[in-house]
């Protein structure tokens, strides 16, 4: 053990389970993820827990849209979330939801402490109300003219034309965007926070530990400002945790999201053994850490240590607040092609060039940073592939061809190897201190020297003299043995490169204590590549907006991890009979008025027939439906839609949007016959 072992938890910020991971996500994610794996290295006990951000108004109501119930829609996204971490390599010890028993236990004792601890206070409101739809509105959900510029359909907080910010009783002529009618002024009784009561509390954290300076800064401002009260509650219908002691009334979904840490930890301990409290409880000596972007540090360093306080739970040790995600420069834009989601990435290239990526430009302090698509394919290749893997595959060969594998058991330049591990301690404290920018310059750096040796030594012209053998095993195990440290030294970044190395170097899972000790006497496997260059038309590929297909899979680098959802937990063959599939044929198809994704279809079942509405709109006109034979289960509960009654639902594969396929029966097949 290189040091005393620290117990250390580790959160990434919850998203919301409303849309799908982009590439601005994935800036914290790999650079949680890269914090992990590093302190693992170093054998720390350490978890890396986070969840999906399952409630509020926005999940709701996109629920209702797609005729689905908020825990369908959840379920969905949630699971397309796990895959797309999963491909990325973030190593999460548990991955769970707000929406959980677990959550709701704890939320319900943080509650209950804080108001016990007289934290809590009631007060009614006004708040704009739409009388059609019979809810609340939030203010994001009024849209009307703006009263300063005069700009038509403004939100109800701010004018996007000239910046004001208002009320939503300011706008004139209001209208809620979910109905179209005028909103008006009720009011109810809301549950607020008593931030103020923690101004010591808060200032205390401030002085004990090292926030960053950007962090500092913003809290300074506002205490100056001044604590307000916070409200907590939001009245029915709402999808979250109705308040335990106020029928009809909901934590607002920023109360539970980061309680959702303690919730998703809490899982992960019952089901490990973990000691809960060691981590968590007021006298808690373990190490916490939030990573979180800069939109939300209000909700991260006031509302949740305070919080924390009241409930007599322990506070976190930092925050590491990151910027923002701007892509050649500019904010991601569906229309410029830039807004990028995790799986249309994926499609085209390999998760650990991004992981790179972001590497060399992750800094310590809250700076945005861009993602420039041209620098990004010059850095990978000229970095990965022409510097660290152009190391192995230089001197890989003879010793394959020549040595059957064997390394030499004195290498030709030692100083150069003891050059590489006496920059791991520098290159330690840059993981360390999230200055990941700083490490990877430090590691191209050395691997910039070894390339020169490599160069110096030309073990292309030994090989050809006669009787040089010892020397150019000497010189290629020297090339291996450098390889194989920098390949430690990257492991936090690049784990999936790391283990194929692993593979090829064979001796065992790089640690941090291999950069210490010397070099193991090793036999290499056969080398293959183990990246290749980024070409061009895989970036521009990847920006091209539209239904434009990608390249064939010929020109791309082979994706670490087939595209595939991870399989579902298995079932029993009784509760597979209890499906019951058929053929249908598909007798009338059309258009569904109002609806992005709905196609209504009459499906005829042997002598029964059903409606049906398929979510198969991107993929099919109606008109080239009728007549098709394909499969449905048939003996689905009816569900109601917004459109009307949905009998049934037709089967097909494919991630969605335009890439969808309709599973059909061999011809000979008649509708209603039974799929088994
Ligand atoms: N659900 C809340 C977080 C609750 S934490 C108790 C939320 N979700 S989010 O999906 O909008 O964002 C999740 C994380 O991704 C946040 O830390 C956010 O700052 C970060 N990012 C979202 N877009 C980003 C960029 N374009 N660039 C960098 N980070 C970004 O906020
Ligand atoms: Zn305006």
């Amino acid at each position: 053990m290189l040091q005393d072992q620290r117990k250390i938890l580790v959160t990434s910020a919850l998203p919301y389970a409303n849309g799908p991971i982009h590439l601005g996500h994935l800036v914290e994610y790999i650079q949680t993820d890269i914090w992990v794996r590093f302190q693992r290295m170093r054998g720390h006990e350490i978890y890396y827990v986070c969840a999906d951000d399952a409630h509020g108004t926005p999940i709701m109501l996109k629920a209702e849209q797609e005729g689905l119930t908020p825990e369908q829609l959840i379920e969905r996204i949630g699971a397309s979330h796990r895959a797309d971490f999963a491909d990325f390599a973030i190593s999460f010890d548990n991955y769970h939801s707000t929406h959980s028993p677990e959550n709701r236990a704890v939320a319900t004792l943080i509650y209950e402490r804080l108001r016990d601890g007289g934290h809590i206070v009631k007060r009614s409101i006004q708040q704009a109300y739409d009388p059609v739809k019979g809810m609340f509105l939030p203010d994001r959900f009024i849209r009307g003219t703006c009263p300063r510029c005069k700009s038509t359909d403004q939100y109800g907080d701010s004018c996007e034309v000239c910046g004001a910010t208002y009320a939503p009783t300011d706008l004139i002529d209001p209208v809620s965007a979910l109905s179209g009618a005028r909103p008006e002024q009720r009011s109810s009784e809301h549950l607020f926070f008593r931030l103020g009561n923690f101004e010591n509390v808060l200032k205390t954290w401030l002085e004990e530990h090292e926030l960053q300076s950007g962090v500092v800064n913003k809290l300074q401002e506002w205490f100056e400002a001044g604590l307000q009260d916070w409200d907590i509650s939001r009245d029915t219908p709402y999808f979250g945790f109705e308040i335990p002691d106020h029928p009809g009334k909901y934590f607002y979904v920023w109360l539970d999201a980061p309680i959702g840490y303690l919730g998703s930890f809490r899982n992960y301990c019952d089901r490990t053994g973990v000691d809960f409290e060691a981590f968590c409880g007021p006298d808690s000596e373990a190490e916490m850490y939030h990573f979180i972007g800069k939109d939300i540090t209000y909700f991260h360093t006031l509302f949740w240590p305070a919080m924390l306080k009241g409930a007599n739970l322990r506070l976190p040790t930092n925050v590491f607040v990151h910027g923002f995600l701007t892509v050649d420069g500019q904010k991601m834009s569906k229309s410029r092609g830039t807004f990028i989601t995790a799986r249309e990435y994926l499609e085209r290239l390999r998760p650990e060039y991004l992981r790179y990526y972001f590497a060399a430009k992750l800094g310590p302090e809250i700076e945005d940073i861009d993602l420039n698509l041209e620098d990004f394919q010059a850095r990978v290749n000229a970095d990965l592939v022409g510097k660290v893997v152009n190391i192995a595959s230089r001197c890989a060969g003879f010793l394959t061809k020549r040595f059957d594998g064997r390394l030499s058991a004195t290498p030709d330049a030692p100083e150069l190897l003891e050059a590489i591990r006496a920059a791991a301690p520098s290159i330690a404290a840059g993981y360390e201190a999230r200055d990941y920018a700083r490490a990877m310059r430090e590691v191209m750096a050395l691997a910039d020297r070894v390339n020169q040796y490599v160069d110096r030594r030309k073990p292309w012209i030994i090989a050809k003299a006669a009787a040089a053998d010892a020397e150019l095993q000497a010189v290629c195990t020297t090339g291996i043995a450098a390889f194989r440290l920098l390949m430690a030294l990257l492991k936090p970044v690049l784990p999936r490169m790391a283990a194929e190395a692993e593979d090829f170097l064979g001796g065992g899972a790089l640690t941090w204590a291999d950069l210490e000790s010397g070099t193991p006497a090793l036999a290499i496997e056969p080398f293959k590549p183990l990246m290749q260059r980024i070409e061009s038309e895989q970036v521009k590929a990847m920006t091209h907006t539209g239904t434009e297909a990608p390249p064939p899979a010929a020109e791309m680098a082979a994706p670490a991890v087939p595209d595939m959802d991870p399989i579902a937990p298995e079932i029993s063959i009784e509760d597979f009979a209890k499906i019951d599939l058929r053929v249908a044929r598909i007798a009338t198809a059309r258009h569904v008025e109002g609806a992005d994704k709905l196609v209504e279809l009459e499906l005829e079942v042997g002598s029964v027939k059903k409606r049906v509405f398929a979510g198969i709109k991107s993929a099919f006109e109606p008109e080239d439906l009728v007549g098709r034979l394909i499969v449905m289960v048939a003996n689905l509960a009816p569900r109601k839609m917004r459109f009307g009654v949905s009998e049934g639902m037709v089967l097909a594969a494919g991630p969605g949007g335009s890439d969808l396929f309709l599973l059909t029966p061999d011809s000979g097949a008649k509708p209603g016959m039974r799929v088994k």
